[in-house]
């Protein structure tokens, strides 16, 4: 029941953007223009390919944006940052893009189009602490849109400059609710995003696309799910279809700018749905061989299953909560947890129908992240998703599990997370 409404709301999205809704009432967006007439200034410009520019998740071979929270990262001389998007670029995309640590700012990007992101007027342009050199980081809000990078422009006499990525790396395999959908800024709302920004100085990429299941099967419109689709750059969307066709680019994970050391699933969501049609043992048997595939890309790396939460219900005169996959997911990380698969770990590469073996036992991998508790029937949106409550809870919990079981330390201590969450009392005797 949970995601009845997607097939309808992912039609109705391609036709216009939707109002963010702050206890009913609509906040007010304005969003800066930044469109403009490149003819007009004098650049220093840089291909998309130049070797200063990080991509951050899925990119393909044409520079176009895949996935959730997708971003460009790169340091800079002066104080001017523009960037022209290809034709791939979803026209009207909202992008979120600041400097440095200071707060997101959200401008609508075109097709084609060339923006001026950074200026002389841009708050923090003349500070040279605490972060040095300057930076820039652009990201993607909405998962089904995406952007095509053309070219890079700093002012003239200046340079990109290269930023070296973070020493940690976090990875989200997940469905609409990892990628924030129905949160005020979508991927930049999302429990995912929450944790990969908010633990500090991580690399964090969200492999997240809306209605999708982990069983290798059409769910709510996307033909493949996330056991086939993890492997490749695009992900399930009509966008990629039309650009891709048939024939995705396999994601070159050698090439991936950094290794996930944590990898966190959440998927079951759409595969428990009646419409999709998802067998217990088809479940079971896909998210193993998921797993196996993370296993067999990033033989060190540790992976958190997280319990699905579904979505609560009016419970005589209190309120209660729907489970689901409860007993599969328990077996999964149990089979991965056993010495008979520690001692010859079977892994996948996605492609071919058999597993092969590592050839060396490995260490137990795989944790489970309970979510009972964290959050409460109206943490759950109208639209069957976490409103940014439900999400900023759901992170913070995670963000906590991860502390204590990897002794990850906590080092973001100022910057902007979550936008425009400032909600307060102004009256102490209200
Ligand atoms: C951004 O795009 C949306 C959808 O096309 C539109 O409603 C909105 O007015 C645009 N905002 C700006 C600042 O152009
Ligand atoms: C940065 O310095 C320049 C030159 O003094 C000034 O014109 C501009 O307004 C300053 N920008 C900000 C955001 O303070
Ligand atoms: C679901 O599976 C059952 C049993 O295999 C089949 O009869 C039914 O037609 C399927 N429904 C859909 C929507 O595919
Ligand atoms: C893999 O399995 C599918 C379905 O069972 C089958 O159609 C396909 O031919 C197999 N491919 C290989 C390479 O064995």
């Amino acid at each position: 029941m949970l995601f009845k409404t997607i097939p309808y709301i992912l039609r109705l999205c391609a036709l216009a953007r939707g109002t963010i809704l702050q206890n009913g009432q609509p906040r007010v967006t304005d969003y800066p223009g930044t469109k403009i007439d490149i003819a007009a200034y004098q650049f220093q410009t840089y291909n998309a390919d130049a070797a200063e520019i990080s991509y951050k998740g899925r990119w393909d071979s044409k520079k176009v944006s895949w996935w959730s929270a997708p971003g460009l990262v790169f340091g800079f001389t002066g104080n001017t940052v523009a960037v022209t998007f290809g034709e791939l670029t979803t026209d009207t995309t909202l992008v979120g893009y600041r400097i440095g640590g200071m707060d997101w700012t959200f401008t609508n990007v075109t097709a084609g189009g060339t923006h001026l992101l950074v200026s002389a007027e841009t708050p923090g342009i003349n500070e040279t602490y605490p972060v040095s050199p300057l930076t820039f980081e652009l990201r993607v809000t909405n998962w089904a849109y995406g952007v095509q990078i053309s070219q890079v422009h700093v002012a003239e006499g200046e340079s990109l400059i290269k930023i070296a990525p973070y020493g940690r790396t976090i990875e989200f395999i997940g469905d609409s609710l990892s990628a924030g959908m129905y949160t005020s800024y979508e991927s930049l709302s999302s429990f995912a995003y929450g944790v990969g920004a908010g633990l500090g100085d991580t690399e964090w990429y969200v492999t997240a696309y809306p209605g999708i299941c982990v069983t290798d099967q059409d769910c709510w419109g996307n033909p493949r799910g996330q056991s086939h689709q993890w492997f490749y750059t695009s992900d399930t969307s009509w966008r990629a279809s039309q650009i891709w066709g048939d024939e995705p680019e396999p994601w070159d994970f050698s090439k991936q700018e950094t290794t996930p050391d944590i990898v966190i699933i959440n998927l079951g969501t759409n595969d428990n749905n009646e419409a999709n049609n998802v067998t217990s043992a088809a479940y079971v048997d896909a998210y193993k061989k998921l797993i196996q595939g993370v296993h067999g890309k990033y033989p060190k790396a540790q992976v958190i299953v997280m319990q699905l939460w579904m979505g609560f219900y009016a419970y005589g005169n209190s309120y209660g909560q729907n489970l689901g996959y409860e007993q599969e997911l328990q077996d999964v990380v149990a089979y991965f947890n056993s010495d008979e698969y520690l001692s010859a770990p079977a892994v996948w590469d996605g492609t071919t129908n058999t597993t092969t073996t590592l050839g060396e036992p490995s260490e137990a991998f795989v944790h489970y992240f309970s979510t009972k508790g964290i959050m409460q029937h109206n943490d759950i949106g109208p639209q069957w998703h976490p409103t940014d409550v439900g999400a900023i809870k759901v992170a913070s919990h995670l963000t906590q599990f991860i502390k204590l079981t990897f002794g990850w330390e906590m080092v973001a201590t100022g910057p902007e997370i979550f936008h425009e969450t400032t909600y307060w009392n102004d009256e102490q005797n209200y």
